[in-house]
C-alpha cells in the first residue's frame, strides 16, 4: 500500500483522464508531437496521460532528455508489449525486442555483421557512391521535367541496405523491387491509422473480415516476401563464402542449433531483416525527400552549397566522405535538414526496465515511455530559430561547422540508431552527389511546395514535383 501511494504521489501529471477512454478523446492524434509540446507547456517536461487504463508518460525538452537518455539510459531501454506483432514475430527483431541478453546479442551481431560488409569501410563507401551515379541518371533522363522524386529516393536507399543484407542491389524497374517497396511504402500509409492500434488490443482480429484486413494483407505480403528471400538463400547457403547478413546469420542459427535458448532463430532471422531494410529505406529516403524541398524553397542556401562544392571539390570529381572535414557549409545544412526535418519526432516507444526517476518525479517499472524528440530538436530554449530552416544553428561566427548536444534525430543512449553512421553516410555522399550535378526549381506555373510535414509515424514532406536541370 505504502509503494503503491508513493507512485501515484510522485507520479508525473497531467490531464484528468475520462474512465475507460482515458485522454485519447482529448489528444490530437493527427499531430501527436505538436499536442505533446503544448501539453508539456502546461504540465511540464515530464507529464503523463492514460490510454483507456493504461498510463504513458511524455519526456520532453533537452534538459530531461540529457538525464534520461544519458545518464538513465538502461532505465527506459525496454520495448513495450505490442501484442499483435508478438502473434506475427515481428516483436523478435532489433527494433521491437525485448531489453536483455537476446536483444544484446542480437544488436551486437548487426553491428559487427554490417561491419563485416563494409560498414566504416570504403568498400561500402564505394558502393554509396555508385548508387548516387544510379540515381543522378535517373534525373537525368527526366531532361529537366517536372517530376516527384518520392520512389528514386527509396530505390536508392533501399538498393544500399538490401547490398548488405540480400546481397545484391536491384534495377530500379525491377517488378520485384518495385512491388517490396511499395508494399513497405502502403505499410507505413496503412499502419498509421486506428486500426492497427484496435489489433493490438485484440490481436485475434487478424482473422476476422473487415477494413483492417487491407493493413494485415500488406504485413503479411510484406513478410513472405522476405520470407522468400530468406529460403532462396538457405537453399544456395554455402558457409564457406558469406555473401550478406542473411548467410552470416545462418551460420550463426547453424553454430547454436542445439541450444534450445539461443537468440538466434529463424523467426529472429525474418523480423531483423524486415527491421533492417525497413528502418534502413523509408528514413533517410524521407531526409533526402526534405532535402530537395528545402532547396527549392531556399534557393540562397542552394547556391551556398553549389559554391562551396565548386570550390571543395569541383565538377569533375565525385564527392567522397572525407571531403565533408572541408566541407562546413555543406555539413551544417545537412544537420539543419535533419534537425528541422525532424523525421522521427516521437522516437519509437521506450518502457521502463526498472523503476526510476527523473526530476522530481517516479516512474515504476512497466510504464511506456514516450520521448518527444521534436520538442529537443526545436527546443525554444536552446535553439536560436527553432522553427526556422537556419543552418547558421552549426556554423560560429567564422563559419565553421560546430557540433550541438541537442541535435538528436537518432535519438541517444541504449536504443539509439543503430543505423546512424550508415545514415550520416548516405546523406553527404547522396545529397553532395546530387547537388554536384543538379540545381534544383519549382516547375514553371506550379504554387511554392508546402513547409509543412505530414505526420504518420515519421513527419515526411507533402508530395511535390522538382525541376532537375544539369549544370
Ligand atoms: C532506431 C532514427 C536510419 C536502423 C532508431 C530510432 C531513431 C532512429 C530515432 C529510435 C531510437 C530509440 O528507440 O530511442 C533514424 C534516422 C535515420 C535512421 C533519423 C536516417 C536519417 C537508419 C538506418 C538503419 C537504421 C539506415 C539501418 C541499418 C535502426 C534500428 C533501430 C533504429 C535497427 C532500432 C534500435 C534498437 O531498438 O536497438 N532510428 N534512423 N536506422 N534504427 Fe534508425
Amino acid at each position: 500500500f505504502m509503494k503503491r501511494r508513493k507512485i501515484w504521489n510522485h507520479f508525473p501529471p497531467g490531464p484528468t483522464p475520462l474512465p475507460f477512454f482515458g485522454n485519447v478523446l482529448q489528444m490530437d492524434f493527427k499531430r501527436l508531437p505538436i499536442c505533446f509540446t503544448q501539453m508539456s507547456k502546461r504540465f511540464g517536461n515530464v507529464f503523463s496521460f492514460q490510454v483507456g487504463w493504461t498510463n504513458v508518460v511524455v519526456l520532453n525538452g533537452f534538459e530531461v532528455m540529457k538525464e534520461m537518455l544519458l545518464k538513465k539510459s538502461e532505465d527506459i531501454a525496454d520495448r513495450p508489449p505490442i501484442p499483435f506483432y508478438s502473434k506475427i514475430g515481428l516483436d523478435q527483431g532489433l527494433v521491437m525486442m525485448k531489453y536483455g541478453h537476446a536483444w544484446r546479442d542480437l544488436r551486437r551481431f548487426s553491428i559487427s555483421t554490417l561491419r563485416n560488409f563494409g560498414l566504416g569501410k570504403k568498400s561500402l563507401e564505394e558502393r554509396v557512391i555508385e548508387e548516387a551515379g544510379y540515381l543522378c541518371s535517373e534525373f537525368e533522363s527526366k531532361e529537366g521535367q517536372p517530376f516527384d522524386a518520392h520512389y528514386l529516393m527509396q530505390n536508392a536507399t533501399s538498393n544500399v541496405i538490401a547490398s548488405m543484407v540480400f546481397g545484391d542491389r536491384f534495377q530500379y524497374d525491377d517488378d520485384k523491387f518495385q512491388k517490396l517497396l511499395y508494399l513497405l511504402d502502403q505499410n507505413m500509409k496503412l499502419g498509421k491509422g486506428l486500426l492497427p492500434q484496435i489489433l493490438n488490443v485484440a490481436p485475434w482480429l487478424r482473422h476476422v473480415p473487415g477494413p483492417h484486413q487491407k493493413y494485415v494483407k500488406c504485413l503479411y505480403n510484406y513478410l513472405s516476401f522476405l520470407e522468400e528471400i530468406v529460403e532462396e538463400h538457405k537453399k544456395s547457403w554455402d558457409p564457406s563464402h558469406q555473401r550478406d547478413y542473411i548467410d552470416a546469420f545462418l551460420e550463426e542459427m547453424e553454430k547454436a542449433k542445439d541450444d534450445p535458448g539461443n537468440t538466434f532463430k529463424e523467426t529472429t532471422l525474418l523480423a531483423a531483416t524486415c527491421d533492417l531494410f525497413g528502418a534502413g529505406t523509408e528514413t533517410t529516403a524521407t531526409t533526402l525527400r526534405w532535402a530537395l524541398l528545402l532547396m527549392l524553397l531556399y534557393p540562397d542556401i542552394q547556391r551556398g552549397v553549389h559554391e562551396e562544392i565548386d570550390r571543395v571539390i569541383g565538377r569533375d570529381r565525385r564527392p567522397v566522405l572525407d571531403d565533408q572535414m572541408n566541407m562546413p557549409f555543406i555539413n551544417a545544412v545537412i544537420h539543419e535538414i535533419q534537425r528541422y526535418g525532424d523525421i522521427i519526432p516521437l522516437s519509437l516507444p521506450h518502457f521502463t526496465y526498472r523503476d526510476t526517476e527523473i526530476q522530481r518525479f517516479f516512474i515504476p517499472k512497466g510504464i511506456i515511455i514516450f520521448i518527444n524528440l521534436s520538442s529537443v530538436l526545436k527546443d525554444e530554449t536552446y535553439w536560436e530559430k527553432p522553427h526556422q530552416f537556419y543552418p547558421e544553428h552549426f556554423l560560429d561566427a567564422e563559419g565553421k561547422f560546430v557540433k550541438r548536444e541537442a541535435f538528436m534525430p537518432f535519438s541517444a543512449g541504449r536504443r539509439v540508431c543503430l543505423g546512424e553512421q550508415l545514415a550520416r553516410m548516405e546523406l553527404f555522399i547522396f545529397y553532395t552527389t546530387l547537388m554536384q550535378r543538379f540545381s534544383f526549381h519549382i516547375p514553371e506555373n506550379q504554387p511554392r511546395p508546402r513547409e509543412d510535414p505530414v505526420f504518420t509515424f515519421t513527419f515526411s514532406p507533402h508530395r511535390y514535383q522538382i525541376c532537375a536541370r544539369l549544370r
